[in-house]
C-alpha cells in the first residue's frame, strides 16, 4: 500500500516543491493547513492556536494510518514581527501537531533552518552537533525551540540555509528590492556560505522517509561565494548590480534604527539584524550525515543562473 504524506505549508515556496517531489516519487500526498492547494485533498489546519485535538481531528479527516508521514514545512518566517505571533505559530503549533502526531504513530518530518544554530565562532563546516539557540530575532528563536522538540520526539528534523529556486517569493526578490540604483550594500567582505535549492531540499524530503530520527543539515554539494553568486543572479535577471561592502557594525546599526523606526510605525523594517548576520556569516554545513543517508544534491547555484539567464524571471 503507498505510504500517504501530509504535507503542511505546501501554499508557500518550499512545501509547494516538496508536495511536487513527494508526487513524483509516486506516494499519496495531501495537505494540510489554511488554504488548500489544489488539486490534493486538504484538511483544514491553522498553526495559530492549534490544539493536540484539532491537529488530530484534521490528520483523521485525512485517513492517515500509522506509518504514515507529516512534513511539516509552514512556519511563521520573516526575520521581524509580532513575537508571540511567531511563539503561537512555530513553536506552540508545531509542539501540537507533533503532539497528535506521535499519538496517531505517524512519522514526523520537520522543516527546520540553519538559523537555529547559535552566532558566533562555530565549526566550518558547521556539523548538527553544533550549539543552537540564543537568537533574539523570533524567527531563529521560535525555529530554535521548534527543533530541540521535534528532535526530543523523536523527528527527523531538516535544517536547509537560503533556500532559493523557481518562483522564489524571498532571496532574490529582496536583494533585488535592497538594489539603490545599479549598487547593492552588502555587510562585510564576500564570505563562503551554504545555499539550498529548492529542488535540493525537496529530494532530501522524499529521502527522509526512511532516514533515522535526528537533525540533517541540508545544502547544495558546493557552498558559494557570496557576492559572485549575487552579483550572476541579479545580472541573469536583467539587473547588472555593483556590490559595495559597508562595515558590519555599520550594517548593524542601520538595521537596528530601521527596526526601531518600524516598530513605531508598524510599517516593515527595510534591514534588519538578522538579515545582516545572514549575509555577514561565513556558514558552511556539514551535509556528510545527509549524505550518508543517501543525499546526493543535483541542483546548483550556477544552474539556476543559467535558466535565470535563459528565461529573464525566477520561475
Ligand atoms: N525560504 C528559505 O530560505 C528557508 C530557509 C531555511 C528554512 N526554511 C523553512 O522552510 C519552511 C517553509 O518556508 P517557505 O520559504 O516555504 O515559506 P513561505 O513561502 O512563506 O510559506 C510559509 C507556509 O506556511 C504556511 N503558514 C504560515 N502560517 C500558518 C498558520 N498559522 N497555519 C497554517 N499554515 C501557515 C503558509 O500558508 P498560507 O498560504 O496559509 O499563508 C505557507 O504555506 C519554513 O519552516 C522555514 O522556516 C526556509
Amino acid at each position: 500500500m503507498t505510504t500517504a504524506v501530509a504535507v503542511t505549508g505546501a501554499t508557500g515556496f518550499c512545501g509547494r516543491h516538496i508536495a511536487a517531489a513527494l508526487l513524483s516519487a509516486g506516494l499519496d500526498v495531501a495537505t494540510l493547513g489554511r488554504r488548500p492547494s489544489e488539486p490534493l485533498r486538504h484538511a483544514e489546519l491553522d498553526l495559530d492556536g492549534l490544539t493536540q485535538a484539532a491537529a488530530a481531528r484534521s490528520l483523521a479527516a485525512l485517513g492517515l494510518r500509522p506509518g504514515d508521514a507529516v512534513v511539516h514545512s509552514a512556519a511563521a518566517v520573516g526575520d521581524s514581527g509580532d513575537r508571540a505571533a511567531f511563539e503561537r505559530i512555530n513553536i506552540g503549533g508545531t509542539r501540537a501537531l507533533l503532539s497528535a502526531c506521535s499519538g496517531l504513530g505517524l512519522r514526523f518530518i520537520h522543516i527546520s533552518s540553519a538559523s537555529v544554530y547559535a552566532a558566533g565562532r562555530t565549526a566550518q563546516p558547521l556539523p548538527e552537533g553544533s550549539p543552537l539557540g540564543g537568537h533574539r530575532d523570533p524567527y531563529s528563536l521560535t525555529k530554535s525551540v521548534a527543533d530541540a522538540e521535534a528532535c526530543a520526539a523523536g523527528a527527523v528534523v531538516l535544517r536547509p540555509r537560503a533556500v532559493y529556486g523557481p518562483d522564489d517569493p524571498h532571496l532574490l526578490p529582496r536583494l533585488a528590492a535592497a538594489r539603490r540604483g545599479s549598487l547593492l550594500l552588502l555587510p562585510g567582505p564576500s564570505r563562503g556560505m551554504s545555499v539550498t535549492h529548492v529542488k535540493n531540499l525537496a529530494q532530501a524530503v522524499v529521502d527522509a522517509l526512511d532516514w533515522p530520527a535526528g537533525a540533517y543539515n541540508i545544502a547544495d554539494s558546493e557552498s558559494v561565494d557570496r557576492d559572485a553568486a549575487v552579483q550572476a543572479a541579479l545580472t541573469a535577471l536583467g539587473l547588472p548590480t555593483r556590490i559595495v561592502h559597508i562595515p558590519i557594525l555599520l550594517a548593524t546599526a542601520t538595521a537596528s534604527t530601521s527596526e526601531a523606526m518600524s516598530f513605531m510605525t508598524s510599517g516593515h523594517p527595510r534591514t534588519t539584524r538578522y538579515a545582516v548576520r545572514q549575509l555577514a556569516q561565513p556558514v558552511v554545513l556539514d551535509t556528510s550525515k545527509a549524505r550518508h543517508a543517501g543525499y546526493d544534491p543535483e541542483h546548483t547555484w550556477n544552474q539556476f543562473v543559467q535558466r535565470l539567464s535563459a528565461a529573464g524571471t525566477t520561475s
